[in-house]
């Protein structure tokens, strides 16, 4: 079964199914991670989907849209491979991916 990795601060991991067309912070609250709210809905507003995504495939995703990179930089712990969940519709080719949840989502 194709997944999402979420990474918890605490190293703890939990896979979750991947279907396509849904993004990651609906695919993450279909299976309750912890620290992922979602609180806008996914309409780029809020930043309570703060991921960071793991290195290896940052390049794969391509980059922040203009609202996203915005939201971000109003987000505490922005690093350089952070993303907003919901920005990010998941496809086939996303299999595998992993991403941390930041601690100060908790
Ligand atoms: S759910 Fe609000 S910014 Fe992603």
């Amino acid at each position: 079964m194709a997944f999402i990795r979420f990474v918890q601060h605490n190293g703890v991991t939990q896979d979750v199914p991947l279907t396509e067309g849904s993004n990651l912070m609906e695919l993450a609250r279909a299976s309750s991670v912890p620290g992922i709210d979602g609180d806008c809905g996914g309409s780029c507003a809020c930043g309570t989907c703060h991921v960071v995504v793991d290195a290896a495939w940052a390049t794969k995703l391509g980059p922040c849209n203009e609202d996203e990179t915005r939201m971000l930089s109003m987000t505490p712990d922005c690093q350089p491979h952070s993303r907003l969940a919901c920005q990010i519709v998941a496809t086939a080719a996303m299999d595998g991916l992993s991403v941390q949840v930041p601690e100060h989502q908790f």
